[in-house]
């Protein structure tokens, strides 16, 4: 079964087919209509959000399916002490699919071992936040209209912000592009991006401002300073707007760069950026819906197909063969299951436990 934990879950190919089937969701919207009808997922937010979640119930319904979950941890049983293998196994029962959001990293990982369903991380700690990255890359594609050769700015919390990891590790596997930092000196990126970067010769400057690298950006892409993961609120306090994108500094871009944000914005983006043609942000959100659809559809079809292949798996493996017990059922009605059972070595029929 697939899940989508981090983006390289993904094969660059298989990225390829979401962004054309959002695309082709936003051309079509009405083919999907009913495209995961009868169908569920389930949001599990035990952290804060807004978009993320509303973008992911608003996908769900515009495909046609229902949507279960919380989005306060509080008021579910985890509030009880429930550990996340229980509740995601309780939850597999109910749901088709599922999109979790928690605070701790690697949350996902452990509702993954657990699931009976395809799970979907929509932000782990400061971690990896896979599906706010397709998002991001969807707006690239329809803005720019390619994933490569590019020089991408990343500016501001780079230690927390999940979007930014995942977002260096979508966008290094494609030829050409070349990545320039720009945060405090406390909040670079992880020690475990950096060396990755380095080993597999990724290429990335460090600037310490915007206007010294705006000339020579295609993307820039701005972040919110993580106050949730400080443990210092008084450095927060210090750190928070150490770079503020305005419309000052956007003179210096080229024409047909564009601004992103993951959003929310506290302060780092004055509103006057807003109306530049090159301020993507806006836009971004909605790609955030359809490039979910397109995820949410895939997973489900990618599940649907195996489940296919195993049931066909089955019949091969049972055709023709019925127990010798003239009062079993296997004698009358074609086989739909596994045949035998093998208990200590005994064959037994799986339907009426008669020894074969
Ligand atoms: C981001 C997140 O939650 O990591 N927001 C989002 O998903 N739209 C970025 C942020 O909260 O700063």
């Amino acid at each position: 079964m697939r899940h989508l934990l981090e983006p390289t879950n993904l094969t660059i190919e298989e990225i390829d087919q979401i962004m054309e089937q959002a695309l082709d969701i936003i051309a079509h919207r009405e083919k999907y209509a009913d495209a995961c009808k009868g169908k569920k997922l389930a949001t599990l937010f035990y952290e804060p959000s807004t978009r993320t979640r509303l973008s992911f119930t608003a996908a769900m319904m515009e495909l046609g399916g229902n949507v279960l979950g919380f989005s306060d941890a509080n008021s579910s049983s985890v509030s009880k002490g429930e550990t996340i293998a229980d509740t995601i196994r309780v939850v597999s029962c109910f749901a088709d699919i599922v999109a979790m959001r928690h605070p701790k990293e690697g949350a996902p990982l452990i509702a993954k071992r657990f699931s009976g369903i395809p799970v979907i991380n929509a932000g782990d700690g400061g971690h990896n936040h896979p599906t706010q990255t397709l998002t991001d890359m969807l707006t690239i594609r329809r803005e720019l209209g390619h994933f490569d050769h590019l020089t991408i700015g990343l500016c501001g919390d780079l230690k927390y912000g999940r979007t930014v990891h995942s977002l260096i590790k979508a966008m290094s596997r494609y030829e050409g592009n070349r990545f320039v930092l720009i945060s405090p000196r406390e909040l670079k990126l992880p020690s475990y991006m950096i060396d990755e970067m380095k080993t597999s010769g990724i290429p990335y400057v460090e600037y310490d401002s915007i206007e010294k690298a705006m000339p020579e950006l295609d993307v820039l892409y701005m972040t919110r300073v993580q106050q949730e993961r400080f443990s210092d609120k008084a450095e927060y306090e210090r750190l928070k707007l150490a770079f503020i994108l305005d419309e000052e500094k956007m003179k210096y871009g080229k024409e047909n760069m564009i601004v992103l944000h993951p959003l929310p914005r506290v302060g780092e983006i004055t509103e006057g950026v807003d109306n530049d043609p090159r301020a993507a942000y806006f836009r971004q959100v909605e790609n955030g819906k359809f490039v979910r659809m397109s995820l949410i559809y895939t997973l489900l079809k990618w599940r649907s197909e195996e489940d296919n292949i195993k049931e066909r798996q089955l019949m091969k493996d049972t055709e023709g063969k019925k127990c010798d017990n003239p009062h079993c059922i296997t004698t009358k009605e074609p086989l739909a299951q596994e045949f035998y059972i093998d208990t200590k070595g005994i064959k037994r029929c799986n339907y009426c436990d008669h020894e074969i």
